[in-house]
């Protein structure tokens, strides 16, 4: 969170800077199948973000003493291009990085049938080519379309949004000015089916009744996520089966 406090985030009329009301997404675009040596993969635009996602396995974990007998280790890579920020992201892992890395993991652990496949081991490789606030969570979702279009099976989606606190506002899916200069950011991520939460992380501050209000707004939004995930994978099927309805 930054601390220019004197930047209006929102004006009179209650819209934010790229005119959006409180409840809004920015628009959001999935797309799978996209890379040819990946068992699967998706692209993600959501607002300016624009995130690949590959995805191997399950294939053996190796080394081997990283196997589970009882179950599939999911290891989710976030990385950030050099090019996807205004000052240059020096290439490599980072702590924020690393950090990402391990609650994706997780968040995708719980979707996965991990159990049908003791010893192996899925990588989930997670580009960010463009960020715009909200990368984990649009990183995330589009895993789970990724993983999906990879043929593994999966208790439900994992879909994601965030909510924060601007100017005063509780708002839906924060835009970068709003992530940069607003007072909260919480993302949050479900399995749509179960609204189990599968990831939430909170930075920055919010009342009780503000976080009630936020993480009511996510599981709102999370719905009309989830369909542009299920669409994104059955325009995928249909080109398979050779573009016809
Ligand atoms: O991207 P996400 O909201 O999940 O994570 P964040 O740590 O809250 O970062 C918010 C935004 O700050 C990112 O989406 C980037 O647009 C920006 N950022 C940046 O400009 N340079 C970095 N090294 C890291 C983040």
């Amino acid at each position: 969170m930054g601390t220019q406090s004197d930047i209006k985030l929102i004006d009179e009329n209650g819209l934010r800077l790229d005119g959006r009301s409180a409840g809004d997404l920015r628009p959001i675009r999935i797309e799978a199948g996209v890379l040819e040596r990946a068992d699967g993969s998706a692209m993600i635009e959501w607002g300016g973000n624009k995130i690949i996602v590959a995805v191997y396995g399950p294939r053996e974990a190796y080394p081997k003493h990283n196997q589970d007998i009882n179950r599939a280790i999911v290891k989710a890579r976030y990385n950030m291009a050099a090019f996807s920020v205004d000052e240059r992201k020096r290439p490599g892992p980072d702590r924020r990085s690393i950090e990402i890395s391990k609650v994706l993991s997780e968040a995708l652990s719980a979707a996965i049938m991990v159990e049908q496949f003791p010893r192996a081991q899925i990588d989930v490789f997670i580009e960010v080519l463009q960020a715009d606030a909200g990368t984990r969570i649009a990183g995330l979702t589009a895993s789970s379309v990724a993983i999906a279009d990879a043929g593994i099976p999966m208790r439900d989606f994992v879909t994601g949004c965030t909510a924060g606190k601007v100017d005063g506002k509780v708002v839906l899916d924060l835009s970068k000015e709003e992530d940069n200069f607003g007072q909260a950011d919480l993302p949050v991520a479900a399995l749509p089916k179960s609204g189990k939460i599968v990831l939430m992380q909170m930075d920055g501050d919010l009342s009780v009744e503000e976080f009630e209000t936020a993480t009511s707004m996510i599981m709102n939004a999370i719905p009309r996520i989830n369909e542009i995930q299920r669409n994104a994978l059955s325009s995928r099927v249909k080109v398979e089966g050779g573009g016809g309805e």
